[in-house]
């Protein structure tokens, strides 16, 4: 039995009044094409230029997509007055770097995550957009995934009670080929994609007391070099227990990416759309029970919006607000983002240790 929902969920993200800031990319290759200028472009954002260390992918992305500068340097894109925000896309190790000279001209900037490599990379990047009174937020934007956003509201509505067993679950074939440097890192699996649902985790229920994290390879996974099978458990004080399985080697079972999301009173579990064919995606599924609506009813409401780019335009919408009415992010703070790194690297550490890590040990 399905019923009209009582009240419109709230998932969709919010737009402040001033959406105009002037944005330039530092690093244009395939985030950016494919999530953060349709989702720019979509919200109507002012996207004003581009540099690329590859100066023919800048010149490329500008021409296809009405960019109106092309930087040579960086420090051309930083002394230009058009420049308001930086959205920054380059690999981890290399975004600490260029957080300096964006801090240095005193930019704002969405960071993309993972933030660093490495934990003190991480601290010294939220230093420095302190120390230079920036705003500085990063591009967790899966806390904007329609299925993760309703949730949210529906758990702050009291619908599930308290929450007791929480879980994401992604079992897929990943194409691996759009990412070919991720082959040589050797942190994978943690830290590039099964961060997404800690930080969802985090999001929504808070800082577990605990973590334990089991990683393994795939035996056909030839020069990938890290982890690309994990499971990490995330303990509460309060009794609540997280589970993060993710499997990025599903070659013959019907692939699945589904959370679920038990309290005292009722339930919401979902898909995941996006990681059923990434990039393209789906819209997210959510059906939801509780003790308001009586046992055996499940309301099914429809999300409409895809991860990208939908949520893309979150983590953006999210700093700009931030810039007009002069607070820290509301959702993705970077300085809120180093308890997601902390957890892990608490995460890498149970694995490397085979125990359980509590999130201070990480220092
Ligand atoms: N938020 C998400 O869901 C998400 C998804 C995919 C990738 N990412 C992150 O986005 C970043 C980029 O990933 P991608 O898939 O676009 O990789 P990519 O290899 O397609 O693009 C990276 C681009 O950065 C450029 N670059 C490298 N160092 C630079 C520097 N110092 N200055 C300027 N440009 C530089 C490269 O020339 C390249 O064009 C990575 O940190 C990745 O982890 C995040």
């Amino acid at each position: 039995m399905s019923l009209r929902f009582p009240f419109e969920l709230d998932y969709k993200p919010k737009l402040g009044k001033k959406t105009d800031y002037g944005i330039a990319f530092i690093g244009t290759g395939g985030i950016v094409q494919y999530a953060h200028i349709p989702a720019y472009k979509k919200a109507g954002f002012n996207l004003v230029g581009c540099y690329d260390l590859n100066p023919e992918t800048a010149k490329k992305v500008a021409a296809e997509h009405g960019i109106p500068h092309v930087y040579q340097s960086i420090e051309e894109l930083l002394a230009a007055p058009e420049v308001e925000v930086v959205d920054i896309a380059v690999p981890p190790w290399e975004q600490l770097k260029v957080v300096t000279q964006v801090a240095a001209a005193g930019k704002h900037m969405l960071c993309q995550k993972p933030l660093a490599d490495n934990f003190a990379d991480a601290q010294r990047i939220v230093e420095l957009g302190k120390q230079a009174g920036v705003k500085q937020a990063v591009n967790h934007q899966m806390r904007w995934d329609a299925g993760i956003r309703a949730s949210k509201h529906l758990i702050e509505e009291g619908i599930i009670g308290v929450p007791t067993d929480v879980e994401i679950q992604v079992n897929t074939l990943t194409p691996w080929h759009m990412w070919p440097w991720l082959a040589a890192v050797p942190h994978l699996e943690v830290l590039f994609h099964s961060i997404h649902y800690i930080d969802a985790l985090r999001y929504l229920f808070g800082d577990p007391e605990w973590i334990t994290s089991r990683h393994a390879r795939y035996a056909k996974q030839g020069g990938v070099k890290g982890e690309t099978k994990t499971i990490t458990i995330m303990d509460y004080a309060n009794g609540l227990q997280g589970l993060v399985a993710v499997n990025h080697y599903n070659e013959w079972a019907e692939p699945f990416a589904i959370f679920r999301f038990i309290g005292t009173e009722g339930a919401i579990t979902g898909t995941i759309g996006l990681m059923y064919n990434y990039p393209t995606g789906r819209p997210d599924t959510i059906e939801i029970t509780s003790s308001r609506y009586g046992k055996g009813v499940k309301i099914t409401p429809t999300l409409d919006e895809f991860w990208i780019p939908d949520a893309f335009v979150g983590t953006m919408a999210s700093l700009l607000e931030a810039i007009e009415n002069d607070h820290t992010p509301k959702d993705n703070s970077t300085e809120d983002n180093l308890k997601t790194q902390r957890l892990v690297y608490a995460a890498y550490m149970s694995a490397a240790e085979n125990r359980s890590v509590r999130p201070s040990e990480v220092k």
